[in-house]
């Protein structure tokens, strides 16, 4: 009778154990399917030395195309018609109107000259719709302190963050829209001419004085504090470069010859595609389900409004594919475009012990209840895969703008160059940031890299708007309107 209970108990101790071992077993299995997709991931996403270096010279080579001739190349190379930069010393009471970020806003920006350079600055929240509405309350909320003289037109800096093929400073048609954007009868309109009817309809004596791109902004408020400001970079929602051309330099610019021998151009650097770009299976079905199929690779793999949708991607696949949340694909999983970058950079950045704010995310945006402490650290390195290759991918656009500009060889009388950058991502995805600095640095090696300095500039499409605004306001010669 015992020696029965003995061998029953024996037995069950056997089928446990069996059932132990098959789930071990299943789980060792899963951990290798997921290490594989992990692996795999890796080495497509891998932008080494030698890749960036093939990058940023086909970078160069697009933008000499697109320079040559107006469709010569994916990089649209817009000729924005600003050929001065402020000098600091421009004065008066300017208006910015910043479209195309996260968000909308209208801003007052008082210019005191050299000594108080931006003595005021405001702004308040509105939504596209409602852009002259939201103009005219600005105003009519405006005390005494703002008063012009009669008859006075109040100037307005327009920066609109989409490809636009400027006819003047203050005019421009709008080629595509980018990012989230989609309205189709806005294509092929005047912008300006559009917001400009809109501000008469409501009686607001104001008109734009300058219509720029973001990145057009933050080269002149970089201009503004840094006279070695050449280039700058907009690292957010969206990505892009503008940069100083030498007029000479612009074979397709045959219009009129401006003022001095520089031309800001836009280079649209968001639509650079290259066969030596990293792309994977991930990247192609994003962009072949995005609302631009074919259109702005480059920024689908370095950008805010992409960065967390591919990193959603690749967590779907591991789900599906080795079970990496549990047996079922959590639902919230399957939703594009959940995940912001905003919520992959909290989860790398955690650098708590049990990955606290990886497992918090998880739950509060895809809904998974509980992970281990090793699914939380795979989260992180495929977060880290994904901002890795944005970032470096980025540093090689920057040496292709240097050496186009032949900044990237030593010489005694290199003058110093400066990058303005601004942008969410770099901003505050500190890892993208410093990993885009250092890969830069490495490229341009010791000696060069110690004549080029990045700079990050606050607002560029708000204060450079309104300086730019200023720079082309109507009332140039007039000194008691500007005062
Ligand atoms: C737009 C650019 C803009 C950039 C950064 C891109 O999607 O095409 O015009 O400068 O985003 O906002």
């Amino acid at each position: 009778m015992r020696k029965a209970a003995v061998l029953a108990a024996a037995a069950v101790v056997a089928a446990a154990a069996a059932i132990v071992v098959r789930q071990r077993l299943r789980e060792a299995k899963r951990w290798a399917r997921a290490a594989a997709v992990l692996c795999d991931l890796q080495e497509r996403c891998a932008a080494p030395a030698a890749r960036l270096r093939m990058v940023a010279d086909a970078m160069d080579v697009e933008m000499r195309a697109g320079l040559a001739s107006e469709d010569g190349s994916k990089l649209k190379m817009l000729v924005t018609y600003v050929d001065s930069l402020p000098s600091g010393d421009e004065k008066g009471l300017f208006y910015a109107l910043d479209l195309g970020g996260t968000n909308f806003r209208v801003l007052r920006v008082q210019l005191g000259g050299k000594e108080q350079r931006v003595i005021k600055q405001e702004s308040v929240g509105e939504l596209f719709d409602f852009i002259a509405a939201a103009l005219t309350k600005f105003v009519a909320s405006e005390g005494v302190d703002y008063h012009l003289p009669e008859g006075t037109q109040r100037e307005l800096g327009f920066t609109f963050s989409f490809p636009v093929k400027q006819t003047s400073i203050s005019s421009g048609i709008l080629i595509k829209w980018t990012k989230n954007f989609a309205v189709d009868e806005m294509v092929g309109k005047d912008i300006v001419a559009e917001l400009n009817e809109a501000i008469k309809r409501k009686g607001l004596v104001m008109k734009v004085s300058a219509l720029v791109n973001d990145t057009v902004g933050t080269l002149a408020a970089g201009r503004y504090v840094d006279n070695d400001t050449i280039v700058a970079v907009i690292l957010g929602t969206g990505t892009n470069a503008a940069y100083i051309e030498h007029v000479h330099a612009i074979p397709k610019w045959h219009v009129h010859l401006p003022k001095s021998a520089d031309m800001i151009i836009n280079m649209e650097w968001g639509n650079f595609k290259s066969g030596h770009l990293p792309l994977t299976e991930f990247d192609q079905a994003l962009d072949a389900e995005s609302l631009n199929p074919g259109e702005q690779i480059y920024e689908k793999l370095t950008s805010g409004m992409y960065m967390g949708e591919i990193v959603r991607r690749i967590l779907l696949r591991m789900a599906q594919e080795a079970a990496l949340f549990g047996d079922h694909t959590p639902p919230k999983l399957e939703t594009p475009y959940i995940l912001k970058t905003f919520h992959m950079l909290m989860m790398h950045h955690d650098t708590s012990s049990d990955l606290k704010t990886v497992s918090l995310k998880l739950k509060e945006i895809l809904g998974i209840e509980s992970t281990s402490r090793k699914t939380r650290k795979l989260v992180v390195e495929v977060c880290e895969v994904v901002a890795r290759r944005g970032a470096r991918l980025a540093a090689a656009g920057i040496y292709g703008i240097l050496k186009k500009l032949d900044r990237v060889t030593c010489s005694a009388d290199k003058p110093r160059s400066v990058i303005a950058v601004d942008g969410g991502v770099y901003k505050y995805y500190t890892f993208f940031g410093q990993c885009m600095e250092s890969t830069l640095r490495d490229m341009l090696g010791e000696e060069v890299a110690s004549s080029i300095v990045i700079k990050p500039v606050d607002d560029g499409s708000g204060i450079g708007a309104a300086l730019l605004a200023a720079s082309y306001s109507q009332y140039l010669q007039d000194d008691e309107i500007l005062a």
